[in-house]
């Protein structure tokens, strides 16, 4: 079975104004040869001008939270089909600083995924543990839960990806060690095998977390990472291309 295609994707969280579409030029003009699929996720309001923008190449845009339902009387929400319509491509859904911010639970994260499929979207969904249950020996439970509970049955047959970002790793400049990263993501992988056969060994498992431009070659090569959701280095267009350089 062939090693999943790596997918590179930045998460500029709340961060951006219409003059920061520059970077995301600057992105797709560096971006030259890589086996990487790469991604930007801007807020939702720069969507349509980077979709617009970066049209044509061949980076790909997508949003950082949809809704689980098509529409209605949800004030301040954004649906998935929302989000196809501007121009996203991808969703990350059930970033740790929504279940944390906004109390989402894996069965939400669920329900939001079927309706981004739904709506033509590509989900990448987050997990991973906090720093109390990384030190209490529960990491590993936590995660492959995580992983039961947020990714419906609905997606096979579908292009996703699932994200581990430690919570305590997140914009602290903390990484796990190589074997940490590995034992996870081999968990993951044995669970997402376990729920959807062996088609999943092609489901890439991107690592998130303080990746950088000086960690990324290690945490790339590492066994069964399957790519990388980026926050803070993703906003300079220069970093983030470091980092989908590394990717190879
Ligand atoms: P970070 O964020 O790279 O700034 O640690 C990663 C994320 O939250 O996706």
């Amino acid at each position: 079975m062939t090693a999943p295609q790596p997918l590179i994707a930045g998460n500029w969280k709340m961060n951006g104004l219409t003059a920061s579409l520059a970077e995301a030029r600057a992105v797709a003009e560096g971006v030259g040869a890589t086996r990487a699929r790469v991604a930007i996720c801007p807020p939702a309001v720069l969507i349509h001008q980077m979709a617009d923008a970066l049209a044509g190449t061949p980076v790909l845009v997508g949003g950082q939270d949809s809704h689980e339902e098509e529409a209605g009387a949800f004030t301040g929400d954004i649906s998935a089909a929302m989000l196809a319509d501007v121009g996203a491509r991808l969703v990350i859904l059930g970033h740790s600083e929504r279940r944390a911010g906004y109390r989402e639970t894996d069965g939400r994260v669920a329900r939001k995924v079927v309706a981004a499929l739904r709506a033509g979207l590509e989900p990448i969904v987050c997990v991973g543990e906090t720093l109390e249950e990384r030190k209490a020996g529960q990491a590993l439970a936590v995660v492959t839960g995580q992983v039961r509970g947020s990714l419906p049955s609905e997606l096979a047959g579908h292009r996703f990806s699932v994200a581990y970002e430690p919570v305590w790793a997140i914009g602290t400049g903390l990484t796990p060690t190589t074997p940490e990263i590995e034992e996870m993501h081999r968990a993951i992988r044995a669970t997402l095998v376990e729920s959807f056969g062996p088609a999943a060994r092609a489901v890439p498992i991107l690592y998130g977390g303080s990746v950088k431009p000086s960690n990324a070659e290690e945490i790339l090569a590492a066994d069964e990472v399957g790519g990388a959701l980026v926050g803070g280095a993703s906003l300079k267009a220069s970093d983030f291309l470091a980092i989908v350089k590394a990717a190879g």
